[in-house]
């Protein structure tokens, strides 16, 4: 479909409500050039729990052309009336009756790339085996096209590592975990074939407990009450993202590299924390 000898995807992990789209519409617009491929995580891009129509189509409009999500995408119930219209997965793993869906292929200008979207076992819910379906999937999208992207949205490091291994050997090209929160430094590329991170860590608020407010985290994590949590401050934010330059013949992933950018907010514009 494309000329292109190499397409560069942009993955943002998790977008935790309103400073998490400032973030990411801020880089997007720093960027020289657009990327050919732009995925987020969006299960917290409302408020910080699921996901409104309002926000998919702000960051849609902004540059992001797919979302993937994970435990959170059924907190706001509106979700159930736009999902099948637009682009977004749910984990694909999920009870098999469960709206929208989880693995598609999408038509992109620049190229054809199947994303799938996962969640884990490990101190998670208790939803279906990733395992046993991955496979088949793969199989049949490599039959469309060579360039797969897995979102992995799962707690335990062990558990997001023994994926990269497996959906390598499959023929992934790029996978990330999501879900932690927190960006780990072990971007790499596995069997000489796919782009790899556990984590790509969040969009948002710098000064917060994975994104948001501490008081909240802290007066539950103490005194074991059931406090509402509210989004972190956006004075500073942080963009946590990763690049993956893909092959766009072989679907071999050739670089990958870790974003992990500090924004200050004047009440205007967002710069660099440097520029402050
Ligand atoms: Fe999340
Ligand atoms: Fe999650």
């Amino acid at each position: 479909m494309t000329a292109k000898p190499y397409i560069d995807l942009l993955f943002f992990g998790d977008l935790v409500g309103k400073p998490g789209r400032m973030a990411v519409k801020a880089y997007l617009e720093s960027l020289p050039e657009r990327p050919d491929v732009v995925i987020a995580n969006g299960e917290n891009i409302s408020h910080g729990f699921g996901m409104l129509r309002k926000h998919y189509d702000e960051m849609h409009e902004a540059g992001v052309h797919i979302f993937t999500s994970g435990n959170h995408i059924w907190d706001q119930k509106e979700v159930f009336t736009f999902i099948d219209e637009v682009n977004l997965l749910r984990p694909y793993n999920f009870p098999s009756n469960s709206p929208g869906c989880g693995a598609k292929i999408f038509q992109l200008p620049n190229c054809e790339i199947g994303v799938i979207n996962m969640i884990g076992q490990v101190f998670m819910g208790n939803y279906n085996s990733p395992w046993e379906q991955l496979d088949e999937l793969v199989y049949d999208m490599l039959a469309v096209t060579p360039m797969i992207f897995l979102d992995f949205h799962a707690e335990a490091t062990a558990e997001k590592m023994a994926m990269a291994w497996h959906a390598s050997s499959l023929g992934v090209s790029a996978m990330t975990g999501t879900h932690t929160h927190v960006q780990t430094a072990d971007s790499k590329i596995l069997n000489n074939r796919m782009g790899y991170i556990t984590d790509t860590g969040f969009n948002g608020s710098y000064n917060s407990i994975i994104g948001m407010e501490a008081a909240g985290s802290l007066q539950r994590l103490k005194s074991h009450i059931p406090t509402r949590l509210s989004v972190g401050p956006d004075d500073i934010l942080q963009v946590n993202a990763v690049r993956f330059t893909i092959e766009t013949k072989t679907g071999v992933c050739r670089k990958v590299e870790r974003i992990n950018e500090v924004l200050t907010y004047t009440g205007e514009s967002i710069l660099p924390l440097s520029a402050r």
